[in-house]
């Protein structure tokens, strides 16, 4: 495995690889893998010849009250995880390599990310389009694997990808849950023993709603409603539970087309996203 820092790196073994005609599989994360991530490395290898994972806390994404400065990070980790898993390329850029000090160019979406996470999280989305927009320039993949743990997300850089015209395959995988149901994430590590207990109405509660809609149920408040009063007595700090349409993110009032139904709760101070796709 090539492990690179730098963007002349980057391009110059994918320019090698392009020379021997060989197809590249993207995987960007912030780190601290999981089960999660490399099941994107599982499946970008399935689609792509040579294997290329970023590694970078992007602060652009962070707000100023969020954990930024405590983001989990385990380097050594990471990249003996990338290792085992057949990654060929792990790119690790710093700050400095990512943004110029007067950098002044952003990527927005300005339809998908005024919903679900948007509402909470203004300058979010822009964080993450922007820097995605920029990886993708600097790998140039043929396909890019996103989870659908963050679904939003997911469809927000399918639409920049569409919109800007830019030549990548997005590809999603489903979400990676630990045994007992929680949702893999980074920051799980935050949680303590109770809050994690707690944690696990998030996934209960949307089984619950998927095996309601599976008999029939088509109203949204009666489904939204399950998570809601879950949340509520697991004493987690709900930010939004909704369900949208899984194109617009639009909310629905009756589940009659592919629908999303997400839920943000924090436990503790930590922030916690789940979701299930119905119809
Ligand atoms: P990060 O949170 O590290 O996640 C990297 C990728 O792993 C994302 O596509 C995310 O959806 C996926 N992922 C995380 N947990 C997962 C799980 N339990 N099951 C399936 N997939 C999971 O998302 C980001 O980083 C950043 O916003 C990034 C796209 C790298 C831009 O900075």
């Amino acid at each position: 495995m090539n492990v690179v820092s730098t963007l002349e790196q980057v391009r110059e073994q994918i320019a090698a690889w392009r020379r021997q005609t060989l197809t590249i599989g993207f995987v960007p994360t912030m780190g601290y893998l999981h089960e999660g991530h490399l099941s994107l490395v599982d499946e970008a290898a399935r689609q792509a010849d040579r294997i290329v994972v970023s590694i970078y806390v992007n602060p652009t994404q962070f707000d100023p009250t969020e954990d930024l400065d405590v983001y989990p990070r385990d380097f050594d980790r990471d990249e003996r995880l990338c290792r085992e898993r057949g990654v060929a390329l792990l790119f690790y850029p710093s700050n400095e390599t990512m943004y110029t000090p007067d950098h002044s160019t952003w990527v927005q979406e300005e339809s998908l990310t005024g919903a679900l996470c948007g509402q909470s999280r203004p300058t979010h989305f822009r964080g993450v389009t922007t820097v995605v927009a920029k990886l993708f320039h600097i790998v140039q993949p043929d396909v890019a694997v996103f989870g659908r743990k963050d679904a939003q997300q997911a469809l927000v850089i399918q639409r920049m990808v569409r919109d800007l015209n830019i030549p990548v395959s997005i590809c999603t995988v489903p979400i990676v849950r630990e045994p007992d149901g929680l949702a893999m994430s980074s920051r799980n590590r935050y949680l303590t023993g109770d809050q994690r207990q707690r944690a696990l109405c998030l996934n209960r509660s949307l089984r619950e709603a998927v095996g309601l809609h599976a008999q029939g149920e088509r109203s949204a408040k009666c489904l939204v409603n399950i998570i809601r009063e879950a949340v509520r007595q697991a004493e987690g700090n709900l930010d939004y539970v909704e369900l949208v349409s899984r194109e617009t993110l639009h909310p629905l009032e009756m589940v009659n087309e592919p629908a999303l139904l997400a839920v943000a709760a924090h436990f503790g101070p930590t922030r916690l996203l789940d979701n299930a796709d119905l119809g």
